[in-house]
Order: C-alpha cells, then structure tokens, then sequence
C-alpha cells in the first residue's frame, strides 16, 4: 500500500512549542507504523512562511521577511530532528520549486473554462492570527476568540476563487466517503458548514509583496492559505531523491493530512474544492486532532505558558516526550495537561513498568543461565497476534492512545508473569531447569514483540531492547508474532532504559 501522510507546515513568526510537536510526533508514529507494515511512505512536514505575521515580525526586527525566515527556519528543522522525526522532505513555502508549483496550480484553475477565479472588492474584517477574514457572528465583543485580538479592516480589489460552486461536488464527497474526515464528528462540523452555504474567498493580496505573485497579475500575490495548502503536492513535485520529476506526484497523491481542529475549514472544505477546482484528486483522508490545553489555557507565547519541546527533550529524552504525547491526551479529543504528569509517566511507566522489565529478564538470564537464552517456549506470557492485530486496527482509525494502552496492557502481563511465575523460586530448584527456560524464553519473546510494537513510539527505545536480549533489528511488523525471540547468547544485565531524572524546577 501507498502512505503518504503531512502535518501542518508551521507559521514561523515564532519558534516551536510543545502543540507543534505534538503534531509531528503523532505524524511520525503513524509514519513510522505504516513502513513496518511494508508500506511504500512518504512523511511530509515544513513552514509556512508568506503570512502577513511573518512580514510583520520580520519589519519589529528590522529585516526583509526572507532575511527573518532564513533566520528562524533552523529552530523549525531541529525540531523533527530532535523529535527523532522520519520525514521525507521539509518544506520551505519560499523554496523555489513550491513557488513555481504554486504558480501553475493557480494558473491551472484560472485556466478551467469555468470562470472559478474572477476579480471582486472585497472588504471585511481580518484576523491576521488567523490569517482569515471574520464574519460579525465569529466575533465575540467584536475580537477573534482564539487570539483575542480586534481584527482589522481590509479592503480590496483582489482574485476570487468560486468556492460555492463546490458545494454539492464537496457535499457528495462527504456523503461516497463516510471516512473522509476523522473523528467523525469533525466530519460531521465540516460537512455542516458546507450545507450551511459557502462563500467565495480571495485567494490573493494587494497590499503585501511578501509572497508568491499570481501568474496573471503580478502586482498581487497568493492569499497565504492559497499557497500553504499547495505545499501538499508542490514538494512530491520537486522534494530531491524521491523519485523523477513528477513521479511521486503520480505515486502518492492522494494523501492523508493530519491537522488540529484551528484548521479544519480550510483542510476539509476550501483544500478539496480548490483540488478539484485545478484537476487533482481530493485528499485520501484528513484526521483532525484535538488541542493541548496547558492548565486550562491555550498555548501561547503570550501567555507564558508555552513549554519548549526542545526542553523537555534536553531533560528526558526524545521517547519520552513522544510517549507522553501519545499517552497523556486521547488522540483526537482536546486535552489539559500538566508537568507533573510528564514526571509521573516517566518514572511510573517508562522506568519501571517497562525499563525495569528489560533490566529484570535480562538480569536473570545472565544470572540463571550464563546469558544463554534457549528457544524453549512455553505457553506464552502475551498474545501477541491479538496485540498486532490491535495495533493494525486503531492506528488505522489514527487512534494512537488507544493502540499504545494495547502494548502497554502487554508490558504489564509481562510483568505479571514474572511475578507469576517467580523465576527466582525455578532457579532454587534443579527439577525445574525445563520451566525456568520456558519462562525466561516467554519472558524475552514478550518483551521482544513489544519492543517491534512500541518502535514508533519509541524509536531509540526499541532497538536497545532488542539488542539488550541479543536479537536482530528487524522492526518489520510481522515480528509481532508468538516465538518470535531466536536463542541468543552473551546478554548481560541491561543498564537501564530510562535513568532516573530529576524533576527539573520551573525557571
Ligand atoms: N500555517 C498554518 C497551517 C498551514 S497547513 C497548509 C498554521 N500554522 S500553525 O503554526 O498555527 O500550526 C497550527 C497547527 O499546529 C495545528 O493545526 C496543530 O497541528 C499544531 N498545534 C499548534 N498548537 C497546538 C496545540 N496547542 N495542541 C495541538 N496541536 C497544536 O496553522
């Protein structure tokens, strides 16, 4: 099969914080699950860089708004590199293939013989947080609700797109496709919004320069939105050692995007419209995910409240930091979080629940039988073709909490069995050789068909288990399978997996 997911590309007018990384860590364990299932994958991420709020910053500091992209743009490439991120390629909306590409898409629609872009004044009130004009009804005492802010007011003569002569084609999308949209009650909201009627939009700018200028009218440049969503099929087009030109457009489109719920509209209904309105397939598929609330706020640089994920790694480890964001929040339903349940995670499931596992089977091999493992199954601690078959089941509903409570429901009838069977008590006992080795064999073949399980989740994680029980790397899914472990011999006591850390005092 063919996966080709994205995230959002993140506006630069700051740096990253932990909502961003959210996003791609979740983008990342999907990625990463689908080419264990041997899926052809392709994993986008990127920057969104021609916003009015990018321009805007870049004049506070004095520079060209290139000049401030090119001075930010770093932080935002760490970020998957910290998070131990697999993408195939970052975007840069100011990378010249984008451009190009955002060019001919446009032009491609103009050029549709159905008069889908036309000139109009248009004035109204803009959100620049948003980057989108507000109607009276979504102000609330006359400021955007999510940034809190007066919009401003904007008038001009600019390029039309016909949105509403979608609406039927984007209502029998939704209907052919039940699963178009996930969570099905973000379906639900966008469809609704298309049957509530939908308004044209402009799709470009007259009064800024900062952008990509339109093909037919070069004095105005592409609505921001307009030129980020194309990032979706521009960088299958030009992304370097993927393929011929053109050929991973061919081979991967359509894609799966992932977005939280601030974007819905423009994903899930002017992204298919302006696809099909340029001749291309709509998206696969669009799971929305819900907002990480910190103390019952959103986060935001200006509230203070907004926790570097560069940080949190510095402390406890990209795994950890991917963990607790599958593990804190149901993946899909909006989520308040804490720090403290970051430390509570770490010590109570990572170190012990699994780390302690690791250091446990593998001491006791050292120990009981010279760092020998034998294949001497015995009835199996786990039922590890119910657990991939779980795992296949959810992550293909996106649902990454709930795939990660099967495995850890498997780490903890690991530990179970150890208790269960008390190896220390077989070890006493001659007679009971035969057991011992069945259930140190059981033991290691749970803990190995976690670890492949768990290699999205915690990528540095896994291939330490497996080398720690002598075993090949192989992460392929198939390996989540009873009997998989070989004999192995020379494991030693593990060193730990997660090392205690000290609960960092707030700055
Ligand atoms: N540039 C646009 C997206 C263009 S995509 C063609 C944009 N950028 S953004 O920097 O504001 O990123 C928004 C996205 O970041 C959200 O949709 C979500 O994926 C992620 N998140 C930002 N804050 C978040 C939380 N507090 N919680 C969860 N996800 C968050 O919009």
């Amino acid at each position: 099969m063919r996966f080709y997911l994205t995230t959002p590309i993140y506006y630069v007018n700051s740096t990253p914080h932990i909502g961003h990384a959210y996003t791609t860590i979740a983008a990342d364990i999907l990625a990463r699950h689908h080419r264990q299932r041997g899926d052809d994958t392709f994993f986008l991420t990127g920057v969104d860089e021609h916003a009015d709020k990018v321009a805007r910053v870049a004049a506070e500091q004095g520079l060209t708004p290139q000049e401030y992209a090119d001075s930010i743009v770093g932080a935002w490439q760490e970020l998957p590199l910290r998070l131990n991120a697999t993408n195939d390629f970052f975007i840069r909306t100011s990378d010249d293939g984008h451009k190009r590409f955002v060019q001919e898409f446009l032009q491609r629609i103009y050029d549709n013989g159905r008069e889908d872009i036309y000139q109009d004044v248009y004035a109204g009130w803009y959100c620049v947080g948003c980057e989108a004009f507000k109607s009276d009804d979504e102000l609330v005492d006359g400021k955007c609700p999510d940034h809190g802010v007066e919009p401003e007011w904007l008038e001009e003569r600019n390029w039309f797109f016909r949105l509403s002569a979608y609406q039927d084609a984007l209502l029998r999308l939704y209907d052919e496709r039940p699963d178009f949209v996930l969570p099905q009650f973000r379906g639900n909201e966008a469809r609704s919004f298309i049957a509530g009627g939908l308004r044209d939009f402009s799709i470009s700018r007259a009064t800024q320069t900062w952008g990509v200028p339109i093909p037919w009218d070069p004095d105005q440049v592409a609505y921001v939105w307009a030129d980020a969503l194309v990032n979706y099929l521009s960088a299958l087009a030009y992304a370097p050692n993927t393929g011929a030109a053109g050929e991973d457009l061919e081979r991967f489109w359509p894609g799966t995007h992932l977005l939280a719920k601030d974007i819905l509209r423009f994903h899930c209904v002017y992204w298919p419209a302006l696809l099909l309105a340029a001749g291309y397939e709509p998206p696969r598929q669009l799971f929305v995910h819900g907002y990480l609330i910190i103390d019952q706020q959103k986060i935001s640089k200006s509230l203070g409240n907004a926790i570097d994920p560069l940080d949190l790694i510095d402390v406890y480890g990209a795994d950890a930091v991917r963990f607790w964001c599958a593990r804190q929040v149901s993946f899909g339903q909006d989520g308040n979080v804490t720090l403290d349940s970051f430390q509570e995670r770490y010590d109570r499931e990572l170190a012990n629940d699994l780390g302690n596992l690791l250091s446990r089977t593998t001491a006791m091999i050292a120990r009981y039988r010279d760092g020998t493992l034998a294949r001497s199954p015995g009835p199996g601690a786990i039922d590890a073709e119910a657990l991939r078959a779980a795992l296949v089941e959810r992550l293909d509903r996106f649902d990454i909490t709930a795939a990660l409570e099967g495995i850890w429901q498997a780490v903890r009838r690991l530990n179970q069995y150890v208790e269960a069977n008390a190896p220390w008590e077989l070890a006493k006992d001659e007679s009971k050789a035969g057991e011992l080795d069945a259930v140190l064999y059981d033991l290691a073949d749970g803990l190995v068909a976690v670890a492949v399980a768990v290699s999205p989740y915690l990528p540095e994680t896994a291939p330490r288990i497996l080398q720690g029980l002598g075993q090949p790397a192989d992460l392929s899914l198939d390996r989540v399978r009873a009997q998989t472990a070989e004999a192995a011999v020379g494991i030693e006591a593990a060193s730990p997996l997660f090392p205690r850390v000290e609960e960092p005092t707030p700055a």
